[in-house]
């Protein structure tokens, strides 16, 4: 397989997991950057072509890439960006707000299969690979349900989605979002019980926000507690912070996670399965999955594939740099 070219679409922290993680995987190269704010990326990165990701044509005649990595916020630039995008080029994206995902992937696929691209959506470590280990879990115990649970740590795990969706907040400067697990549930998934849980049951969301001086707080709290998918279903803590105080206590980008099912097997011999990940970089990590996801899309679109694919479409041995050979000896 030549070499893979690709576009990072949209610089933030993914983005830049994105450049990082092309370093080591020697058989991607970076074909450039395109942003809505060119300059802001052009005053962070040299040596590397940035251009304004609204010319897509342009961009995509100029660097020629084979796939497009979208690293756009969830809440409200992949709705817009991805159907745009993948008429010109094959696309990969980690749109997160699950409850959307059914009515993305029919827009996605739509735009896809019209223009014959491959566009791999809501990619990462959830939704993504915590998806597929759901599905698995559910399949080899069937009648069990898989729970996702994350922020295991006493200090919960930043979510970047969640951050995100609070920074698009009126009079928001800046703002974290810590997940919180709440351990009595995992207990009860352990115990097979099976429980029927509202997202509510299962995790508690405490938010850190740097406000304007003239912000209305409280405007800002009921905005934020109330907002549909991300916070309204949770018990939901808002703290407001200075800049300096969200800079000194709350920095880097650490989360963790955990799938685990359990059930029977046969007339009733009890059965569990977890599948944990520990991330330093949440960004870093969610951009190696997503670099991984590239170099499926481009070999699903050398086989003449089109349209809308999730990680549950593809073979694993697509993720892998590796030989089929290789894997069988080695990997099996
Ligand atoms: N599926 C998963 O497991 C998973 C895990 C983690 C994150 N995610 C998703 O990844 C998305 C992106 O996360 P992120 O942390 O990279 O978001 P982010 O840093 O806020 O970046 C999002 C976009 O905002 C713009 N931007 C970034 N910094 C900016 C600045 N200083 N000034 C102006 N614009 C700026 C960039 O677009 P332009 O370059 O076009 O301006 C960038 O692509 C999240 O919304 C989340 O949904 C998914």
């Amino acid at each position: 397989m030549s070499t893979i070219r690709v576009v990072v679409a949209g610089y933030g922290n993914v983005g830049r997991g994105v450049l990082a993680s092309l370093e080591n995987n020697p058989d991607m190269v970076l074909a450039g950057i395109v942003s809505r704010s060119p300059e802001r990326v052009k005053k962070e990165i040299s040596n590397v072509p940035v251009l304004l990701m609204n010319d897509i044509e342009q961009w995509v005649s100029e660097l020629r890439p084979d796939v497009a990595i979208l690293c756009g916020g969830s809440k409200n630039d992949l709705p817009e960006q991805t159907a745009n995008i993948c008429r010109f080029v094959n696309t990969v994206d980690s749109f997160d707000n699950h409850s959307c995902i059914p009515q993305y992937f029919e827009k996605v696929n739509t735009a896809a299969t019209a223009s014959g691209k491959v566009s791999v959506i809501s990619t990462g470590w959830d939704p993504g690979v915590f998806s597929m280990e759901r599905v698995l879990a559910n399949s080899f115990l069937p009648g069990s349900r898989a729970y996702g649970f994350y922020g295991l740590g006493e200090n919960g795990g930043l979510s970047m989605g969640h951050s995100d969706a609070l920074r698009t907040i009126a009079g928001v400067l800046d703002a974290r979002q810590y997940t919180h697990a709440i351990h009595a549930s995992i207990d009860k998934v352990r115990n097979g019980e099976n429980p029927a849980f509202t997202p509510g049951d299962m995790h508690e969301r405490v938010c850190f926000v740097v406000a304007a001086p003239d912000a209305d707080k409280e405007k800002i709290t009921a905005e934020i507690v109330n907002m549909p998918g991300y916070f309204a279903p949770y018990k939901t803590t808002v703290n407001f912070v200075s800049a300096e105080e969200l800079k000194e206590k709350y920095s880097g980008f650490p989360h963790d996670g955990l799938v685990v099912a359990s059930g029977i097997t046969g007339k009733g011999n009890p059965a569990g399965i977890e599948y944990r990940c520990q991330w330093g970089s949440n960004p870093e990590a969610t951009a190696n999955i997503l670099v991984a996801h590239a170099r499926a899309a481009v070999r699903l679109a050398n086989e003449g594939r089109k349209g809308a694919f999730t990680i549950l479409d593809i073979p694993p041995a697509y993720f892998s740099t590796l030989s089929k050979e290789e894997l069988l000896k080695h990997w099996m």
